[in-house]
Formats: C-alpha cells, sequence, structure tokens
C-alpha cells in the first residue's frame, strides 16, 4: 500500500536527507589514533550482539566516505545527518585532542559542502571512550562535563563550515536500554544506574549547548529524541495507568526537564532515586534550543505489569498488525501525533524528523538489483503522515531516513538493514534499493513543485 505524499506541505528549503553514525558506518577503529569506545568493547563481549558482530570494519566508510557522499549526490538529498566519533576526537575521553581525528570530519565536511549537502552533526550517537566508562561513564557528573569539553574541540574546528549540531543521539537508549535493560553499551541492568545517567546525559546536553553557542555563534543547535505514541491495551483503570507510567518513562521524562518542566514528578516518585542535582542544573538542561529531531520507529500497546520491571507496564504483541523485520509494529499516524505533541505540547518551534526507517530482509536478485517494496512503502506512509502533521501546524523543516547505508544495527549486528543503500560486506559493494530510487523520485518531485 502506498499513501500519495502531500508533497506540497513541505517549505521549498526543506532538508531532504538521510542519516548514519559513526560506529555504524565508520570502521577503522584504530586508525590515526582513534580510542576505544563502548561499543567497541560491548560488540567484543561474546553474547551481546548477534552473530558476534563488531563495528570493527562496518561499512568502511572511514575510507569510503567519498563514493557515500557520491550516493548522496546521487539520491538528490541536499542534508546529511552524521555523528562524530568522541574516541576519534578525544581518544581518552578527557585530557588531550588528537588533531588526526578532526582532520577526518574536516574532509568530510568540506566534501559534504562542495556536494550541495548541507551537514546536520551529531556529537554523541553513543560511542563513549571507554576511558570514560572505566570511571563511572554517565552515571557520573565528571562524563556530563567532559562531553562538552569534547564538543568545544569540535565546534571549534568545525563550527565555521558546519551549521546544524545536535548535541545528543536518543538518551533514552543509552541511559534506559545501555543501563537499565543491559541491551546496549554499558549493559548495565541497574536502576540507580540508570537514572543518574539519565540525568548526566540530559546534563551533558545542556552543558555541551553552552559549549556551542560559545564556539559556533550562529549555531543552530537541537537535540535528537527517539519517541512512541502510547495506547493502553484495554480501557481497564490499571493499564490506563500502566500507559501514563510508560508514556512517562519514553516521552515526558526526556522531554519535560528540556522544556523547563524539571523531571516529572510522578517517575521520580517510581523510580525512587535520588536525582545528583545542584542548583542551576534545570536551567542548563532546559536552556533554549533552536530545533528538536524526533525520530520515530513503531508506537507501544502497553499493560500493567506489577510485578515487572520500572515502569511496571508490559509491551503487548498486537496481532494481526503490519511489522518490519525487527518485529517493530508499523504505525504511520504515530509520527504525525509525536509531531504535533512537540509543537502544541512542548511549544517546539522548528522540528526535523531526524530517524525514521525499516529494517526488512533484502534479497539481491539475480541482476544485482535490490527491490524492497515493503521498505518503500514504509517510507511512503511516514512522509505522508508528516506531510499530514505540516498540514496541522507541525513547524517541520526536513526528514531524514534512517539510513543511507545498510550498517551495524547495534545488539542486532548486520543482520537488519536499513539501508536505502544496500551493502554486501564482503565486498563492500553499494547498490541503490528501490526505496532508495523512490527517495530520490520523491526529492526530485518536491523540487518540481518549486521550480
Ligand atoms: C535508533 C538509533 C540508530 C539506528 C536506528 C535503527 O535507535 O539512533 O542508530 O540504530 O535506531
Amino acid at each position: 500500500m502506498s499513501d500519495s505524499i502531500d508533497l506540497g506541505a513541505f517549505p521549498q528549503d526543506f532538508a531532504w536527507g538521510t542519516a548514519t553514525s559513526a560506529y555504524q558506518i565508520e570502521g577503522a577503529v584504530k586508525e590515526d589514533g582513534r580510542g576505544p569506545s563502548i561499543w567497541d568493547a560491548f560488540s567484543h563481549t561474546p553474547g551481546k550482539v548477534d552473530n558476534g558482530d563488531t563495528g570493527d570494519e562496518a561499512c568502511d566508510h572511514y575510507h569510503r566516505w567519498p563514493q557515500d557522499i557520491a550516493l548522496m549526490k546521487q539520491l538528490g538529498t541536499n542534508a546529511y545527518r552524521m555523528s562524530i566519533a568522541w574516541p576519534r576526537i578525544v581518544p581518552d575521553g578527557s585530557g588531550p585532542v588528537n588533531a588526526r581525528g578532526l582532520d577526518f570530519y574536516d574532509k568530510v565536511i568540506d566534501g559534504l559542502l562542495e556536494a550541495g549537502i548541507t551537514p546536520s552533526v551529531t556529537l554523541y550517537h553513543w560511542d563513549l571512550p571507554q576511558a570514560l566508562q572505566d570511571r563511572g561513564g554517565w552515571t557520573v557528573r565528571e562524563t556530563a562535563e567532559h562531553l562538552a569539553t569534547y564538543t568545544s574541540a569540535v565546534a571549534e574546528r568545525l563550527g565555521d563550515r558546519v551549521t546544524h549540531w545536535a548535541t545528543l543521539n536518543e538518551p533514552l537508549c543509552s541511559g534506559w536500554i545501555g543501563h537499565l535493560e543491559g541491551r546496549m553499551a554499558p549493559g548495565l541492568t541497574d536502576l540507580t544506574a540508570a537514572v543518574r545517567a539519565s540525568y548526566h546525559l540530559l546534563l551533558g546536553h545542556g552543558l555541551a549547548t553552552q559549549a556551542l553557542r560559545a564556539a559556533a555563534p550562529g549555531a543552530q543547535i537541537g537535540l535528537v529524541t527517539n519517541h512512541s505514541t502510547v495506547v493502553p491495551a484495554t480501557n481497564h483503570p490499571e493499564d490506563l495507568a500502566a500507559a501514563a507510567r510508560m508514556d512517562g518513562h519514553t516521552n515526558r521524562w526526556w522531554l519535560d526537564p528540556v522544556y523547563g518542566r524539571g523531571f516529572p514528578t510522578d517517575m521520580q516518585a517510581l523510580y525512587g532515586v535520588e536525582l545528583p542535582e545542584r542548583p542551576g542544573d534545570l536551567d542548563t538542561i532546559a536552556a533554549p534550543l533552536d530545533w528538536h529531531g524526533l525520530n520515530y520507529y513503531f508506537p507501544a500497546t502497553v499493560a500493567n505489569d506489577a510485578t515487572g520491571p520500572v515502569p511496571f507496564a508490559r509491551e503487548v504483541r498486537l496481532p494481526d498488525v503490519p511489522r518490519t523485520g525487527l518485529d517493530w509494529q508499523i504505525d504511520a499516524t504515530g509520527i504525525e501525533s509525536l509531531l504535533l505533541r512537540l509543537t502544541n505540547d512542548y511549544g517546539v518551534r522548528k522540528l526535523y524528523v531526524t530517524e525514521n526507517g525499516s529494517a526488512f530482509p533484502d534479497t539481491v536478485g539475480p541482476d544485482g538489483a535490490v527491490d524492497d517494496p515493503e521498505r518503500t512503502a514504509y517510507l511512503e506512509q511516514h512522509l505522508a503522515a508528516c506531510a499530514r502533521a505540516v498540514r496541522q501546524g507541525a513547524p517541520l523543516a526536513g526528514y531524514y531516513a534512517w539510513s543511507l547505508l545498510d550498517n551495524f544495527e547495534w545488539a542486532y549486528g548486520y543482520d537488519k538493514r536499513f539501508g536505502l543503500v544496500h551493502v554486501d560486506y564482503a565486498t563492500q559493494h553499494r547498490t541503490v534499493k528501490t526505496s532508495g530510487r523512490r527517495y530520490a523520485d520523491i526529492v526530485r518531485s518536491h523540487r518540481q513543485l518549486h521550480a
């Protein structure tokens, strides 16, 4: 099924982008002075990542970036969301800056600008230097301060050319999945550590925002968070309450403090962990932003789970609904309502969809082509939903498809493919999929509307 997309809803200068992150595509983990990160440690720990996959080689983007920029050009995109690897810039997490790390991103940024592609740079997409993890990682305040120092080094070097910056990617995943559920680095299952990490991540966001404002005046600064719409499984009061708790855990905990409301008191009571708060922190966390980035993949249907883990709500697997190859429910109305919630409830004045996409098992045809009708339909449905949100007032300035390339999908390894471009990991050969060609058509049609 392909919904028709109301392209006229999107402004003329809409950012049509693709997104990636450093550890998922770069490889070259020991080159040019890069230090180890928590994802090197996690992926090299047996049993943590499917098939024992690691990011050691990934898409070899570290060496193949010119070709990858050429692919972006081929898709007709005018924007690209990428992340900088902290362990390339400050290999020990704190201390000396590694100029060779900065040189790499300097070249990539110049390459993008020459190709007419505006970079949107995320400073922290989960690859914490292992040396900082050894000193407590996000559970300690110093890590937030080191993020700001690293941010200054990057902004001083790239801030003359990079205008769009994001501090963090999906602090929910770092905080909850990394410290509470243990399914991502650093792999802890400790509520106290998780709550402290969530606090220091948001503090780090605020401190990095200050560092960017100081080093790169005129920078357009945002935060990227991932959200799900939360639907109660039934109308029973226990399930309604469970849905409210899950909404607090997934959505409000990460948005309320950033938009000046402080950490939700109902969730603080539920977690029962004292926040490591110092005077002034809440103002730092709530520093005014220029934009907000929404990452959206799936909705959540939840029921009460009184004896389960925090937030005492379990996800219910609905039968007979469409799902991706990761078993994630497909529901494009979620992106529409979350864009409107950010607009109407949080007062966000400029929005980007910084990630959205789907994994499906792709097959390479005998002619070498990769036909992916399901991913193509997912893309169309979600863009149609974005257009509906814009018509209802959401100030959406761009969309970045996740992902440009198939890549290292964290704990799922290489088996789960999200790319608009297929990667053959044995040869590093890239093939634009049907979805990539469809995206190029959409971008071209939108451009023609305004020609
Ligand atoms: C998001 C991550 C991104 C990618 C997608 C599928 O949670 O930000 O790196 O793995 O999921």
